[in-house]
């Protein structure tokens, strides 16, 4: 049969989706994802936080099932995400204690990150490719994000990350995953390839590029066609690869309340961001931030009022809704395959 997966291996490509366990246990959801897709990721599973929410405690229950289900399917996993240089997404535990972390040139906190990093590689052998850091640039200004790890390693946070890393997993591909925007926006671009340029020239061991592609702001402004295309180009330059990691669409500035006509919207939006990204030959994975809407992060209670369209409305953000049946942005997927 024809699914999305096999129309991205026939260009030699494979496709995926963030999943969690609570996913799994339904079985309409598993036979779906098991049939379009070759690559899972945990949405939240294999997250510091998630792993050790108190120093010690080691809770993967939830990431070796879904490494558990890969390995059935024979698919590929991915890991996300060993670095994340964001206060709130550091175990409160380790936060606690930056001072005594910080002291001889941040001895105590590189001790902490091999542990970490250990425990990952331990525990998930079979990670393909790993992030190894995730969204170290602010969007606006471009710069390194000011939080517990870069405080204390500053520009050393790259080198340390993808070096652990590559010592525990030395089979794995270390990606670089970001949010970095399509649209006339280009600082945090600029601080991407700035920081990939800087690590690659200390030979940081970075493979790939994570582009992760919320496409967030659908609408709002169109894509900033040669801006993308001569970022992409810079990429592709350094000799990365490229894989879009979180492909979801949150169509919060379109002021359309009419389900198909948002639907077909997010689907044309969809189908030009991935006509003018497919376009470059190092891009190899296409993952989905979930495949259905079925439990969507993006309607869940805890996601941010502040994000959501301000209609109230639910998102329509996924190639599947929440009955698993087919929306136009999958058909949208498909054909940008089948063009690529
Ligand atoms: O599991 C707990 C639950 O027990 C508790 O009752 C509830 C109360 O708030 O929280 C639940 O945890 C939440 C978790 O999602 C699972 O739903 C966290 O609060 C919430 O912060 C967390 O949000 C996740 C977010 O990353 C932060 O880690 C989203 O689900 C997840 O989709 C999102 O994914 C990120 C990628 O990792 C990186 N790129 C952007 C992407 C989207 O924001």
């Amino acid at each position: 049969a024809v699914t999305l997966d096999s129309l991205a291996r026939a260009k030699g490509m494979r496709f995926g989706t963030a999943t969690d366990q609570s996913e799994l246990v339904q079985p309409d959801l598993a036979a779906l994802i098991a049939r379009e897709c070759s690559v899972v990721v945990g949405e939240n599973a294999q997250k510091w936080k998630k792993l050790e929410p108190r120093e010690g405690v080691f809770r993967d229950e939830n990431a070796q099932a879904i490494a558990a289900f890969a390995a059935i399917h024979d698919m590929e996993l991915r890991g996300h995400c060993f670095v994340w240089n964001q206060d709130d997404r550091i175990p409160g535990w380790l936060l606690e204690r930056e001072d005594e972390l910080a002291k001889n040139g941040g001895e105590g906190l590189i001790r902490q990150m091999w542990e970490h990093a250990r425990q990952l590689a331990d525990a998930f052998p079979t990670v393909a490719s790993w992030d190894a850091v995730n969204e170290v640039i602010t969007p606006w200004e471009g710069e390194v994000r000011d939080a517990l790890l870069s405080r204390i390693l500053g520009d050393r946070l790259m080198d340390v990350g993808f070096a652990m890393m590559r010592e525990v997993a030395p089979e794995a591909q270390l990606v670089y995953n970001d949010y970095m925007s399509w649209q006339k926006r280009p600082n945090h671009r600029n601080g991407v390839l700035k920081l990939l340029e800087g690590a690659l020239s200390r030979g940081v061991p970075i493979d790939a590029l994570g582009i992760q592609s919320h496409l967030i702001n659908t609408l709002a402004q169109p894509i900033d066609e040669r801006g993308w295309r001569d970022f992409m180009q810079s990429v592709q330059d350094m000799g990365l690869k490229v894989l879009i990691t979180e492909l979801d669409t949150g169509d919060r500035y379109l002021e359309e309340t009419d389900p198909a006509k948002r639907d077909a919207e997010i689907a044309a939006f969809t189908k030009g961001y991935l006509d003018l990204t497919l376009s470059f030959e190092n891009v190899e994975r296409i993952v989905l931030w979930s495949i259905s809407d079925r439990d969507t992060y993006l309607n869940r209670p805890q996601y941010p009022e502040g994000k959501r369209r301000p209609d109230g409305l639910p998102f329509r953000a996924h190639p599947f809704d929440a009955e698993l049946r087919k929306r136009p942005m999958y058909d949208a997927i498909a054909a940008a395959l089948r063009s690529a």
